[in-house]
């Protein structure tokens, strides 16, 4: 590990008088973005952010509104500055590469309210190759002890229209499609009935986070947050008029955003900048502003690829629950997973609906006490499942579906988590669909954000990873929580099997790697090959090609991969074979093309192994690209493996067909790719 920390001048203190403005610089290592805080004349503070010497954030403000409290944010004066260096290279538990370099320069403001009785506060700023990251630290004082905010409003000024990739503010779930427009065409109101989201709820024209733009010179620009910490969930308000985007923290019914005291910190508000969108998923800062991994024994956390009773549910071919009579998670059923997980060298099963409860699932009942997680259907052999896994060399992922009723399962989680260690179970997925019981609170609210963490907490406890579904958005909080492993927080592959509105469209997972990516692992559940389903579903489809599903267990980073088909649909086809072979944990990742919404190729070294694999994905349009192989090892000779679509493939005509070819390459060639409409290519490369 090599760690440099310089603190440069203690102390920069300022000759500001009351009336004249301030400006202070902090610049990036590499000196091409340069960060200016300022106090204008009416003693405000606030920033602007330029890139290669042009604005990229216009001049933007800062302030609070406290409950009982004067408006917090004017008349401040700089009473101390410093700026320092940090330069580290840690490493991974698991993760896109394995080592990560932490550089940036740090200024770090003291401000004080003018007057004897001034409240205090500091902002740091740590400024990237990559981005800006900000956040507010509000020390121990006389004059403001116990906090309830009911705004935050930070701004963040655009120096044009923008052309944005945007999900509606919502506080209850991230799952909308991104939508592509100017900045000045944000509807996020039109998004509020959705048909297929149990609970939705969008108070006003705001966007969620990540939302990424680019300017009409070609500049990316994304905004995110990250150590979301006893908080809520920022959400960015549209303001058309002064172009700009200012936070908006999600609440409860009590109009209560946060409550706390000093002294507190708030989430880093981070900006990724680049000329280049590849630069952005590329980007590890939304890790180096969390704080290193707290977990001291991790020999448990095992990136894995998983099957599970799953795929089969949303489809209808069975249910989760026992009085339809078609019940999934049957003790057979079970072993027949874990069989064929067995056979193709798969880490894990996933089995829903194995215990009590579903019968009441989505009803309109709130019963407080639906589900216990620790007691199995009766057709269900718990122990004996657990039993049959362990001697084929199979780990069982539990699922814990809260229904949204917190306090219950707060309740319940020692002791099912307890149960589930007794087992030697290491891993749960959990949901929360549906409005939050208590009434009045919200999926991204403070409350929800402090529930997420104790689960995740406890399940370290037990030696448990989570995959979290309905979540809060991730904030890189995996780097200090390693057995934070997955999760949604996005429109994942199911959606294909019943949204009304067709589900997700060829483009999806063209956004996708630029927006929602950009905050961490995404469970989407990869690898459906019978994409039309027509058998059980006529009205759906999953409208990507054969070859695109494989190549997003590349694109689309996760380190829980699921084979999300039924078993039934990958037996003799060998297309499955690049499911068997591909990684999930790596050593080093390449976004090696790509533009928002249209395509991307990365390639990705296994960890511990000489492997490479690669992705390409593009939208409803046919692309061909060239991939130049300078990635791979000059000294190696490696038998590629390309899975690719044939030449009459379709996502909606003919998504099935896909052709196989074997050659032997070298760093110093270069592969032609031709991508369907819809469609992808996958290639392996595996050292002679
Ligand atoms: C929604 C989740 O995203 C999905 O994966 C799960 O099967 C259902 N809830 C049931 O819990
Ligand atoms: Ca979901």
């Amino acid at each position: 590990m090599i760690k440099v920390i310089i603190v440069f001048a203690a102390s920069l203190i300022l000759l500001a008088c009351s009336s004249s403005p301030t400006h202070l610089n902090v610049s990036s290592p590499d000196k091409e973005i340069d960060l200016q805080f300022i106090i204008n004349q009416k003693s405000q503070a606030g920033y602007l952010i330029e890139y290669k010497n042009k604005l990229v954030i216009d001049t933007s403000y800062f302030g609070f509104d406290f409950e009982d409290e004067k408006q917090f944010g004017n008349n401040l004066e700089v009473i101390n500055s410093s700026t320092s260096s940090f330069d580290e290279t840690w490493e991974t538990v698991w993760g896109e590469q394995k080592y990560v370099r932490n550089n940036y320069n740090e200024l770090k403001v003291e401000l004080k309210e003018k007057g004897d009785s001034g409240r205090r506060y500091f902002i740091i700023f740590r400024v990237y190759d990559d981005g800006v990251a900000f956040r507010f630290e509000f020390p121990h004082q006389e004059n403001l002890k116990d906090v309830v905010i009911v705004d935050e409003n930070t701004q963040f000024k655009l120096t044009g229209d923008h052309t944005c990739w945007w999900t509606p503010g919502d506080w209850d779930i991230y799952e909308h499609l991104f939508n592509t427009t100017r900045f000045s065409e944000i509807d996020a109101l039109s998004k509020r009935s959705h048909k297929a989201l149990a609970q939705t709820y969008i108070p006003e024209n705001a966007v969620n986070l990540p939302v990424t733009m680019k300017s009409d010179e070609g500049i990316y620009t994304s905004i995110l947050e990250a150590n979301l910490t006893d908080y809520a969930d920022m959400t960015l308000k549209v303001d058309k008029e002064n172009l700009l985007f200012q936070s908006e923290l999600v609440g409860n019914d009590s109009e209560i955003k946060v409550k706390t005291k000093t002294p507190f910190v708030t989430p880093w508000r981070l900006i990724l900048i680049s000329d280049r969108a590849t630069d952005l998923v590329s980007s590890r800062t939304i890790l180096n502003l969390n704080e290193p991994n707290k977990l001291k024994d991790v020999s448990w956390i095992k990136p894995t690829k998983y099957v599970g009773i799953w795929w089969e549910m949303h489809l209808g071919k069975s249910t989760w629950d026992m009085k339809s009579g078609r019940h999934g998670a049957t003790t057979e059923n079970a072993k027949r997973y874990i069989d064929f997980a067995s056979k193709n060298g798969i880490g894990a099963v996933l089995i829903e609906g194995w215990n009590t409860g579903w019968d009441h699932y989505l009803g309109k009942e709130k019963l407080d006490y639906v589900f216990d997680f620790v007691t199995p259907y009766p057709d269900y052999d718990l122990k004996g499942v657990v039993r049959y896994a362990k001697e084929k060399n199979v780990q069982i992922i539990m699922h814990n579906e809260t229904y949204a009723h917190i306090l219950p399962y707060e309740e319940r989680l020692d002791t099912a988590f307890s149960l589930y260690k007794c087992l030697g179970i290491h891993a749960v997925k959990t949901g929360y669909v549906g409005q939050i019981v208590p009434d009045g609170e919200y999926h991204h609210g403070q409350w929800m954000v402090n529930h997420y963490r104790k689960v995740m907490e406890k399940a370290a406890e037990y030696q448990i990873i989570v995959d979290v579904h309905e979540p809060i958005k991730p904030t890189g909080l995996r780097r200090t929580y390693p057995n934070l492993m997955s999760g949604e927080g996005l429109r994942g592959q199911e959606f294909n099997a019943w949204s009304p509105d067709g589900g997700n469209p060829p483009e999806h997972l063209t956004i996708i790697p630029f927006t929602r990516m950009l905050a961490g692992p995404i469970d989407y559940t990869p690898g459906i090959f019978d994409i039309k389903f027509d058998k059980y579903k006529k009205e759906n489809q999953v409208n990507t090609t054969l070859a695109h599903q494989l190549a997003i267990y590349v694109v689309i980073y996760s380190p829980m991969q699921m084979a999300a088909d039924l078993p039934e649909n990958y037996l003799g086809n060998p297309a499955f074979q690049f499911i068997r072979d591909v990684g999930v944990d790596w050593d080093t990742s390449i976004v090696l093309n790509g533009e928002i919404g249209d395509f991307i190729t990365i390639a990705r070294k296994e960890r511990n192994t000489d492997k490479w694999f690669l992705g390409s994905i593009t939208d409803e349009n046919a692309r061909d690209l060239e991939i130049s192989l300078n990635f791979l090892d000059k000294e190696k000779e490696y038998t590629a493996t390309l899975y690719e679509d044939a030449e009459d493939s379709h996502w909606d005509k003919n998504p099935t067909a896909y052709k196989i070819e074997n050659k032997t390459v070298f760093s110093s060639d270069t592969l032609k790719l031709k991508l369907a409409p819809g469609g992808g290519s996958a290639i392996s490369f595996i050292p002679e």
